[in-house]
């Protein structure tokens, strides 16, 4: 096909329009994505979300060990989703109040569980 001039200038302004979607798309990734760094003080925090039992995530899941961020299922088909499950054992085990599953919080630890996978 050939292309006139002006063809060629509409193509820039979509690659231009594509791109600043794609940057604006990566930095609301980075900002929802969650830190594990700052997961993995939640983690080891024994007051989250107001807990009294006195006990971490970390008491009872040492380092995130045998915690999989993957599957499909958690709590044997009780839970719905790994936020799910995290807050029957912040609500149950720790005593706390459940953190809202969208929270910075929630992405937080998550991130964390899913660094340490296979770990
Ligand atoms: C008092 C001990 C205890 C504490 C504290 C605790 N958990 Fe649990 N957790 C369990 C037990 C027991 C289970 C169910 C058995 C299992 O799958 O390990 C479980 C299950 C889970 C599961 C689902 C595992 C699966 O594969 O179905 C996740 C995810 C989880 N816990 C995350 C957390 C997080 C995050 C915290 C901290 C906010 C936490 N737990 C605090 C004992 C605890």
């Amino acid at each position: 096909m050939l292309r006139t001039k002006k063809g060629g200038e509409k193509n820039e302004i979509l690659k231009l329009i594509v791109l600043s979607m794609m940057a604006v798309g990566l930095l609301f990734s980075f900002a929802f994505a969650g830190d594990a760094a700052k997961g993995k003080a939640l983690f080891n925090d024994a007051k989250l979300s107001g807990a009294t039992a006195g006990k971490s995530c970390n008491s009872c899941h040492a380092d995130g060990k045998g915690l999989d961020a993957f599957k499909k299922e958690f709590m044997g088909g009780k839970a719905k989703s790994i936020e799910d499950a995290t807050n029957m054992c912040i609500t149950m085990m720790m005593k706390g109040k459940a953190l809202d599953a969208k929270s910075a919080d929630m992405a937080n630890i998550v991130a964390y569980i899913k660094s340490v996978k296979g770990k």
